[in-house]
């Protein structure tokens, strides 16, 4: 069957970042980018026109290279996911993007001088935010929330202050998320409707993702 999204301009952020105190060290999280590169691939495979903003991973993927932009920095892949901000039908922030980075980056190699050493980190920018403020009423989102506690409460609050239309809601535990081939999410839509679905690998989570864009703009087109 022929999707709706074929030949929609898809914009997906996927992996870590990298935030540098110096030219060889930097701050990063486990993010592996397997579910970001998952969906990129899917909706390639039906045929959208996928943009995907890449922060550094190591993944084997059949999803083209010449349709990447790799960045490094949160900082980098928010000026880099701007340029399709105003083109894109749907961006989809999949990305694990660090909340801070250091005040100082030191351009030389930083020397193992003091017994203690202090680190103070700035707030980075919230592509997703920014997204939420700027999106006009023909264009969707969705994002990721990985909490801990209180699951539906802060990713209802999530999705609300960045403006998703769909929020995936998975939890870091045994076999899920962070680094796993396999993930459990459930997905909450900005009319709160909550879908639960079973541990399944990231490739098949990714088609379940999709068919829920897919649904949710069906829906919201009619
Ligand atoms: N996100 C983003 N830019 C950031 C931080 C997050 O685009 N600087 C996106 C993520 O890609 C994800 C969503 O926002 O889709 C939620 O990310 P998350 O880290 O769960 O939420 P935060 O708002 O950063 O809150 P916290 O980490 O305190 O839970
Ligand atoms: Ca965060």
């Amino acid at each position: 069957m022929r999707s709706s999204l074929i030949h929609k301009k898809i914009l997906i952020t996927a992996g870590p970042t990298r935030e540098y105190l110096d030219p060889v060290r930097y701050i990063t999280n486990e993010s592996s980018g397997k579910m970001g590169y998952a969906l990129a691939e899917t909706l390639h495979e039906l045929g959208a026109d996928v943009v995907l903003i890449s922060g550094p991973v190591c993944l084997n993927s059949s999803f083209p290279e010449e349709n990447i932009t790799f960045v490094k920095t949160a900082n980098e892949m928010y000026h880099a996911c701007l340029k399709h901000f105003s083109s894109c039908d749907i961006a989809i922030f999949a990305a694990a993007v660090a909340d801070y980075s250091p005040k100082l980056t030191s351009e030389e190699k930083i020397k193992k001088i003091d017994e203690a050493c202090f680190l103070e980190l700035k707030k980075n920018v919230d592509i997703a935010f920014e997204f939420g403020k700027v999106k006009t009423r023909f264009q969707q989102s969705v994002g990721f929330a990985l909490e801990t506690n209180d699951v539906l409460t802060n990713s209802k609050f999530k999705l609300e202050k960045k403006n998703f239309d769909l929020i995936v809601i998975n939890s870091p535990t045994h076999n899920q998320g962070f680094g796993h081939d396999t993930n459990k999410v459930s997905i909450l839509s900005k009319e709160l409707y909550l879908d639960h679905f079973p541990l399944k690998s990231k490739k098949e989570v990714a088609v379940d993702i999709v068919q829920a864009i897919e649904e949710y703009s069906i829906l919201n087109e009619a």
